[in-house]
């Protein structure tokens, strides 16, 4: 191996690590600091702030619709309005947002809006209400979950 390639690897080596730093810290850690209250803060901001708690009204206003379409045996209501806020919703996420959320948190809001779908399923096909009354409490340990993990904090800072 001549001098010249070996400097090319050395190159190709420096140029992986830094990749890997970037995937590691743009894929798993997102942009996160420790906040006063034990939570991780994801720093975001205003704009993505914003959206961000847009799509957590939307979530709760679907939890709020489909208990009460339940409570009246409205299932075409209940699937619609979990509907709404399934995997078909997730396009809105921009890929610079997507970028500051940590791993565990992209997986738990995606599995949050893959239960939705699933509780719209199960109101469109079955249409029991004791079921789709299940499913959504526990989807909600995903809501309380992830609230009793992370929150929210203004800023550009990264770690
Ligand atoms: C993957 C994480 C995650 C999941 C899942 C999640 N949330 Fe949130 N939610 C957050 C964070 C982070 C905040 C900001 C909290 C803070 O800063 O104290 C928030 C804030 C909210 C807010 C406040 C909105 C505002 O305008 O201030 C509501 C309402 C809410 N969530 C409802 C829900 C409901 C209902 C569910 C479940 C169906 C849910 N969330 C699931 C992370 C999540």
């Amino acid at each position: 191996m001549n001098k010249s390639c070996k400097f090319c690897w050395l190159i190709s080596i420096a140029l992986a690590v830094i990749v890997a730093g970037m995937a590691y810290k743009f894929i798993i850690v997102g942009n996160v600091v420790k906040s006063n209250d034990g939570r991780t803060a994801l720093v975001l901001e205003a704009g993505e702030r914003d959206l961000f708690l847009k799509e957590m009204r939307g979530f709760l206003e679907a939890v709020q619709t489909i208990s009460e379409a339940v409570s009246n045996d409205d299932m075409k209501a209940a699937a619609s309005a979990a509907k709404a806020v399934g995997m078909g919703s997730i396009n809105e996420v921009p890929a610079t947002l997507m970028a500051k959320l940590p791993l565990e948190l992209k997986q738990l809001g995606l599995s949050t809006h893959k239960a939705f779908d699933d509780l719209g399923n199960e109101a469109e096909d079955m249409g029991d209400g004791k079921i789709v009354l299940k499913k959504l409490a526990k989807l909600m340990l995903n809501c309380t979950g992830c609230h009793a993990g992370y929150r929210l904090e203004a800023g550009t800072a990264t770690k």
